[in-house]
């Protein structure tokens, strides 16, 4: 299988970082639109999407862990090379803790979890009225809320500072770095 090269990073390594990213962006948009709004018909689509994420994101630390890094370019300084490193590992430590912390508040509050109508895990309905649900354990079900909370700000942090990065090698440096992850 093509690996990465310092010119040319592989249809791998490009296509699972655009099928994420695009993914991630648009969760992040209606996650956030939909909590503000309490937009209740929005949920089942974040939360199955929001699985989804899981299996790329298991696919990509594969493909990580067998390829490695992308090496840097050598026009990249080392404040650079040290600062990408951090926001690369905060936006993969991101892409799995988001998807686990929203499965594991869903299933803890009782709410089950569901893959686009196929019950992955079962909801738990409350004895007396079967209509409505009840939390499995609640102290876990809010500690998960609020780590997809805190792990929401972290991501958009991170994100805003490795697109800022992405647009300074391209614009202001004017070297590869966007070009190789858009394969050009
Ligand atoms: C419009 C948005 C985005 C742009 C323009 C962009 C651009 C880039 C570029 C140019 C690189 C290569 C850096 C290098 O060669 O050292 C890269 C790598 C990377 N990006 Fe993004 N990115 C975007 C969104 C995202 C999102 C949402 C994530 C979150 C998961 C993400 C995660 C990563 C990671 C982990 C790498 C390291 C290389 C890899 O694992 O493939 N990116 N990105
Ligand atoms: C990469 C994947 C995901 C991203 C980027 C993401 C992002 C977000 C964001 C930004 C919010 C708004 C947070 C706030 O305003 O407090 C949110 C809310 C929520 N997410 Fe996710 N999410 C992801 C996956 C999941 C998954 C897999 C589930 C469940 C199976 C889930 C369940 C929820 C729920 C239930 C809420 C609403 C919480 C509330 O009403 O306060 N999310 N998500």
């Amino acid at each position: 299988m093509e690996l990465d090269s310092s010119d040319k990073l592989s249809h791998t390594t490009r296509g699972l970082h655009w099928l994420i990213a695009l993914t991630i962006i648009a969760l992040w948009g209606v996650g956030w639109y939909m909590a503000t709004n309490k937009v209740y018909p929005l949920y089942s689509w974040h939360k199955s999407f929001g699985i989804l994420v899981v299996l790329f994101a298991v696919v990509r630390v594969g493909w990580r862990i067998k390829n490695g890094w992308p090496s840097a370019l050598p026009s990249h300084q080392q404040w650079e090379r040290a600062l990408s490193k951090l926001v690369h590992w905060l936006l993969i430590i991101s892409t799995i803790l988001m998807p686990l912390s929203g499965m594991l508040m869903s299933a803890m509050g009782g709410h089950g979890l569901q893959l686009f109508g196929l019950e992955l895990f079962p909801h738990n309905p409350m004895p007396d009225n079967p209509q409505r649900n009840m939390p499995i354990n609640k102290e876990l079900a809010e500690l998960f809320h609020s780590v997809h909370g805190i792990a929401a700000k972290v991501l958009l942090v991170s994100l805003v500072l490795h697109v800022a990065g992405a647009l300074k090698h391209h614009v202001i440096d004017k070297d590869n770095t966007l070009k190789r992850m858009l394969g050009r």
